[in-house]
């Protein structure tokens, strides 16, 4: 079995302390107190959220339980990593499975692909390079695990990092091989970076085009650029992940699909959390369980995992079939938009921030729906950017945390969690 690297729990620390309770046992000597009892040495309660890039060792992927037990009113929100890339993986072999005999373009039998890497250390790209490796068959395991490094150049077939598959449709055979792979990272460090995909791809065309059939990236900021840049010209089919509103215009223009990572679910769920515990309620109020409003989460939508501290929502597939239904990324979930009474319900103070003022996904859906729930749920957030590259840009501006009553944290990079709880003391 394939395991992300959310599935890695640190075992020594956890034990489990009753339902959605975990209790730590003692890991590098933080002591053995449950942190539902008396929060952290500090006495710092606020609710910290940390949401889309989850803490955990950007190397060996180890959740960083540490800084997810902060305190008791600590939780990360993001999506089913394994789940959505697995459905970026299948939609991507359906597609070649539909289109095999016109996609060969240079006729040699092998249907050959280039995949654009997000960051190598996240979760969320790992997690789409192995779905897409796993689905297609190009995937070489290693302690149990696909692995998920960049291939560089293969033209040849020859890497030992992934392996040519095959696969017969209607009697012919064809072979599957990653031409090429890279993480799309810029001169100054940004990952996830759409105008490196694009300049990646139409260097990878001019050398090899004749041999790529289809184009996937683990984003669409990068898969729209190559769309742009080369495919979308070529009639090369390309997928990328987000569902951002234009990518899913493109659909119409021959972009071959993507995937939603639910973020109206997401985005609600990051500021309902902290509305929920500022508000001293069951924490599944308007979430799992309708609250006084109405508002409530389809149980299909998300699941929780209360060893790893985590909620997350479950990924859809978008292709021509069903495009339509997806065309503003921003839209509200379709049973939780209706306003919080502020007699019950008052304004409070948040500080949030995402990691990359320049990040196409976070600017372009995220953040829109967030500044859409904030309205709904009577929170004031101040928003914050970083510059993608140095957690300073963003820790520089937290320098009043006695001014907030709660925290949404999208870090840069996923080792850094204890960088922001040494700062909310
Ligand atoms: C999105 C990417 C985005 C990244 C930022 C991922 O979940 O799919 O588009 O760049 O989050 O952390
Ligand atoms: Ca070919």
């Amino acid at each position: 079995m394939d395991l992300t690297r959310r599935n890695f729990v640190k075992v020594c620390g956890l034990g489990l302390a009753g339902a959605g309770t975990v209790a730590l046992v003692g890991c590098g000597g933080e002591g053995t107190d449950t942190p539902a009892g008396g929060g952290s040495a500090s006495g710092n309660t606020k609710p910290v959220i940390f949401y889309n890039r989850q803490p955990s060792n950007s190397t060996t992927g180890e959740l960083d339980m540490e800084t997810l037990n902060y305190n008791e009113n600590t939780y990360y929100v993001g999506f089913d990593a394994t789940q959505g890339g697995d459905l970026q993986g299948t939609m991507v072999l359906d597609y070649i499975k539909a289109h095999a005999a016109d996609l060969d373009r240079n006729g040699d039998g092998i249907i050959g692909y280039v995949l654009a890497v997000g960051d190598i250390g996240h979760n969320d790209s790992i997690a789409r390079t192995r779905g897409v490796r796993r689905a297609l068959g190009t995937g070489i395991e290693k302690d149990g695990n696909i692995i998920s490094d960049p291939v560089g150049v293969n033209t040849d077939g020859s890497s030992d990092v992934v392996q040519d598959a095959t696969l017969d449709v209607n009697g012919t055979t064809y072979t599957i091989r990653e031409l090429a792979s890279q993480e799309m990272k810029n001169q100054t460090g940004a990952t996830w970076d759409a105008a490196t995909a694009g300049n990646t791809l139409t260097s990878w065309a001019s050398s090899f085009g004749d041999q790529i059939d289809v184009v996937v990236s683990n984003n669409d900021g990068m898969g729209m650029s190559m769309f742009n840049s080369w495919s979308g010209a070529e009639n090369v089919p390309t997928f990328g992940y987000d569902a951002n509103s234009d990518a899913v215009a493109a659909i119409a223009d021959g972009y071959a699909g993507t995937i939603s990572q639910n973020p109206a679910v997401q985005a609600y769920l990051t500021l309902r959390l902290i509305r929920n515990l500022l508000d001293g309620v069951d924490i599944d109020t308007g979430i799992g369980t309708a609250d006084e409003a109405g508002n409530v989460i389809a149980a299909e939508d998300f699941t929780y995992n209360a060893d790893q501290r985590s909620y997350y929502a479950m990924n859809l597939a978008v292709t021509s079939d069903n495009y339509e239904d997806f065309l503003d990324a921003t839209a509200v979930y379709e049973t939780a938009q209706t306003q919080l009474d502020e007699a019950d319900h008052p304004n409070k103070r948040v500080w949030l921030n995402t990691y990359n003022a320049a990040d196409n996904f976070l600017g372009s859906t995220y953040k829109p729906l967030l500044e859409k729930y904030d309205d709904l749920l009577n929170l004031t957030v101040d928003y914050v950017d970083g510059d993608g590259q140095s957690e300073s840009s963003v820790t520089n501006r937290l320098g009043n945390p006695g001014e907030y009553d709660a925290f949404a944290i999208n870090m840069i990079k996923t080792d850094n969690g204890a960088s922001y709880t040494q700062l909310l003391g």
